[in-house]
């Protein structure tokens, strides 16, 4: 069975202080939950900042995206080798970096492997858009993103993939069960197809969009659901830390 994941996107949201608090808030009640891994992503100017504050906890940290060159004149970004002893994950591909910045499948695949050579563990963001859900193209779409995606990749240990349907994010319009549950068996089987049904069934999928405490239990009891990455809920301390409680109980 892949581990329990449940990751906190915090986007572009929180200042220094409210960083701190946040953490502060919430972390020896997630420390405390067994059976899950709990992930925070905050922004990048506060991995420090929230890595000295979780040192010693089971509280894992990630980055929210990361540059494939390890190096050099590319102004703004931040490198594999920053991230590096850093954190242990990086979010890639979310829909956000897609849609508003222009990230392309391969450009998202180069990052992906940069993240494994690093050996920080890449969740690889896949998900359609209404429309292309409504013109019943979704299962294609999501099987390109994960099958360019993962181009060159050998290895699936390291990796976590995350199905975010453009149209559940932020909206308050999450998935059914049964959506979710129907594509992470679409997901489960690209992987399957390139690196083995062993390793496909060992990968950690999270479902993401929309998640509260209110409807997480109903992903977690889907067989294929391995956890969720939560955006606006995880900017909660009380939230965040009932939706990981509610998750343990189904890991
Ligand atoms: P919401 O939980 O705010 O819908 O965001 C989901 C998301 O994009 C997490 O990466």
């Amino acid at each position: 069975m892949p581990t329990t994941i449940i990751a906190g996107n915090w986007k572009m949201n929180t200042t220094r202080q409210e960083a701190r608090a946040l953490v502060e808030q919430m972390r020896d009640a997630l420390d405390a939950v067994e059976g899950v891994t709990t992930l925070l992503c905050p922004p990048f100017v506060h991995l420090e900042t929230v890595a000295d504050l979780l040192r010693g906890t089971s509280v894992a940290l990630g980055a929210q995206n990361m540059h494939p060159e390890s190096s050099g004149a590319f102004t703004g970004e931040v490198s594999p080798d920053m991230l590096r002893g850093l954190c242990e994950y990086v979010i890639l591909g979310h829909s956000e970096r897609r849609e508003l910045f222009g990230e392309t499948d391969e450009f998202v695949n180069a990052k992906v492997r940069a993240a494994l050579a690093a050996g920080l563990r890449p969740i690889l963001c896949v998900g359609e858009r209404l429309e292309q859900r409504e013109g019943g193209e979704a299962d294609a779409v999501v099987e390109r993103q994960v099958g360019v995606g993962l181009e060159g990749v050998e290895d699936a240990s390291a990796l976590v993939v995350a199905y975010e349907p453009v149209w559940a994010i932020g909206t308050g319009r999450a998935a059914t069960p049964d959506v979710a549950q129907s594509m992470m068996a679409t997901i489960r089987g690209a992987l399957a197809a390139r690196f083995g049904a062993d390793a496909a069934g060992e990968a950690p999928l999270l479902y993401g969009g929309s998640v509260n405490l209110g409807n997480v239990e109903e992903y977690a009891r889907q067989p294929d659901v391995n956890g969720a990455l939560v955006g606006g809920a995880s900017l909660d301390a009380e939230a965040f830390t009932k939706i990981v409680q509610l998750a343990a109980r189904h890991s």
